[in-house]
């Protein structure tokens, strides 16, 4: 349990912009942040951040919360995790209670795979540098490569002892786990013998977006050429690692992707120490598989430019060539540099000095369709097939970009480049995009119709969603808003508390909200509010229940999301504070109203069906006396406005 006091604190602290830039890249848009939504995939910012109330909603996906529920969502954590994660960025301590026996049993899987990773990293770096065998074996060859003690340091490189079981053994008695040893991949248990996964490697730790190690690679270390192990060797999937999510690096470069706007794309563990040692500090790696879609879209959330920077033999020429169309299809801009034969980023970074490096990366890197008529500049010079083929190649690659804007600067840039009228490229890339588009017809129109039904489905359901659930909302809204002002009512011209009012009227007046939802918030409120001018909306948007934020967060951060009564209203609320009264009074009788509205209604309904004609009478009886107030509060209403 984090203590009331400590969350207050965490919230006070949290700044929403803060916490949301380090994964988002926001721009200002008057009083608000303004992004592209890490929740789902968008080319056009609809992600909104407002400061001023602590919250985020994104119009696109409908995801919104406050900063808790940020990092809930964005770092997959429980809430209490989500506490922790902002009270160690802003250095808040948390006085836990103890934990029971139970309690210690409920942390999840993931939380006890990350405390042995955790534990891994610190004991693999201890062994670089504290035992004679890491020293002589390890970090000889971290020195031996170039890398400084602050290189080793920062990327908490570490050492694997020869030993079959060195690091399990040392782990179990400290008393983690098997099954999370195992678990994490980094013991391999075979016929109840415990193996170290890494033996003899000097090791690389993974870390993900926010900082923790959530895998391991390690690179061999001796050179049996007979047993064939391989020269890295990664931890498997777990529940905390997943390799095609994860760009290596991406803890230690985001902010400076976001600074630069652009980020290079580099093969290997090595080349973004080494890019990182010689002062390039945008670089990531998608060490141990091929590029993913997944990593694009991780990209992406931090800009749209990447440079892959890949490796000078076949294979690094190869991966850019699949490489480039990915990208353009995720709708990034791509350029590539590749490398002198048989360098790599690191070689070259290490056998040049810093400036060398920058300006190289600076002057050679090419957009894709220069990178591709330079590389097949010889084979096309006296080849007209091999031409026709790079011009076919190159339109394939731009019939792929999601913008048309973009494509017809790209194929004017190819027609000059190629020397090739621009006409026909332009028709060569439309016979291509249609022909795509009609072998993905059927699907279309599968999904087309998937689509209109749901939506169908959504009209019937807003329809539904009748214009009492509506005053409901209101109702809330002014609590929220302006729970605490006094005001005096034109009708009786005394002066009230505008939460004592509404209690009055519908509480005391023997009413009681319908949607659940709504219901409970508004026994939240009550329950929470004191006359020491709590500020309920704030304790209302660092509410923990999830679904009960998302309706607050809902509410006061579209004026869409209000029902027509309030978005007609609000531009001279915000103007003219002395329209307070008026409409306290219009949002309360409109309340009643409703609510006695439905339960009329219930009551023709039952009459419908009544035998008993003396039941009948009576049931009208009671109709007409509903009636008469709904036309009593009618013209009240009639009255203020
Ligand atoms: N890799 C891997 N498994 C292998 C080989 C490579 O996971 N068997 C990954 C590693 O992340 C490695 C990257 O692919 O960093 C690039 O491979 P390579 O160019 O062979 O590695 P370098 O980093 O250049 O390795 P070194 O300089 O240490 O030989
Ligand atoms: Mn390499």
């Amino acid at each position: 349990m984090i203590p009331p006091e400590t969350v207050e604190r965490i919230f006070e602290r949290a700044n929403i912009e803060e916490v949301i830039s380090d994964f988002v890249s926001l721009k200002k848009s008057g009083a608000s942040y303004k992004g592209c939504c890490p929740f789902h995939d968008e080319k056009t910012p609809s992600f909104m951040v407002s400061p001023a109330k602590g919250i985020f909603k994104c119009f696109g996906c409908g995801k919104g919360g406050n900063a808790v529920s940020f990092i809930m969502e964005h770092e997959r954590m429980p809430y209490v995790d989500a506490l922790k994660f902002l009270a160690k960025k802003y250095n808040i301590e948390i006085v836990e209670t103890e934990l029971s026996e139970e309690d210690k049993e409920k942390k999840s899987t993931r939380e006890s795979l990350q405390v042995v990773n955790t534990y891994a990293n610190t004991f693999f770096q201890e062994q670089l540098v504290e035992t004679d065998e890491g020293k002589s074996i390890g970090l000889s060859y971290f020195k031996e490569r170039g890398f400084t003690d602050e290189t080793i340091e920062k990327f908490q490189l570490g050492y694997s002892p020869q030993k079959k079981d060195a690091f399990t053994r040392t782990a179990l008695d400290k008393g983690y786990k098997i099954e999370y040893l195992e678990q994490t991949g980094l013991t391999i248990v075979r016929e109840s013998a415990y193996y170290d996964r890494f033996r003899a490697r000097v090791m690389f730790p993974i870390h993900s977006l926010s900082g923790n190690v959530i895998g391991f690679g390690g690179r061999i270390m001796v050179t049996d050429t007979e047993k064939k192990l391989a020269k890295y060797l990664n931890s498997p999937e777990s529940e905390l690692y997943n390799k095609s999510k994860t760009l290596y690096g991406v803890y230690f470069s985001r902010s400076e992707i976001v600074k630069k706007d652009e980020c290079i794309l580099v093969e290997g563990y090595t080349d973004v120490m080494s890019m990182h040692q010689s002062g390039i500090e945008n670089v990531v790696a998608s060490s141990g598989t091929s590029l993913t879609v997944e990593q694009i879209l991780l990209i992406k959330r931090f800009t749209t430019n990447i440079v892959i920077v890949y490796d000078g033999d076949a294979a690094g020429i190869k991966a850019s060539f699949r490489g480039i169309n990915m990208i353009l299809e995720q709708g990034l801009n791509v350029k590539v540099l590749i490398m002198p034969d048989g360098e790599d980023p690191d070689s070259f970074a290490q056998k040049h000095s810093k400036e060398e490096l920058q300006s190289y990366i600076l002057s050679e890197k090419k957009d894709f369709i220069q990178f591709k008529t330079e590389f097949f500049a010889e084979q096309t010079k006296n080849d007209p097939v091999e031409r026709a083929r790079l011009i076919q190649d190159i339109v394939q690659t731009i019939s792929v970009i999601p913008n048309q804007i973009e494509r017809s600067v790209y194929l004017s840039e190819s027609s000059k480049m190629l020397g090739i009228g621009e006409d026909i490229l332009v028709d060569q890339t439309q016979k291509l995009i249609i022909d795509r588009r009609s072998k993905e017809y059927s699907k279309q129109v599968f999904e087309k119709q998937k689509t209109t039904v749901k939506k169908q489905l959504e009209i019937a359901q807003k329809k539904g969603e009748d214009s009492y659930s509506f005053t409901e909302r209101d109702i809330l809204y002014l609590l929220i808003l302006y729970g605490l002002e006094h005001v005096t009512l034109p009708t009786t011209d005394t002066e009230i508390v505008v939460k004592d009012y509404v209690h009055q009227e519908i509480v005391d007046g023997g009413m009681e909200f319908l949607h659940d939802l709504h219901k409970e918030l508004f026994e939240e409120y009550f329950d929470n509010i004191d006359d020491k001018q709590t500020e309920i909306s704030k304790y209302l948007t660092h509410h923990s229940n999830q679904i009960l934020l998302h309706l607050v967060v809902d509410m006061i951060s579209s004026d869409k999301k209000l029902s027509d009564f309030w978005a007609k209203k609000e531009s001279f609320v915000e103007t003219e504070r002395d329209k307070l009264p008026n409409l306290v009074i219009e949002t309360v009788f409109t309340y009643k109203k409703r609510r006695i509205e439905l339960e009329r209604n219930k009551l023709i309904e039952k009459m419908g069906v009544e035998p008993e004609e003396e039941k009948l009478f009576l049931l009208g009886q009671q109709i007409s006396k509903y009636n008469k107030t709904i036309n009593d509060i009618s013209k009240d209403l009639k009255h203020v406005s």
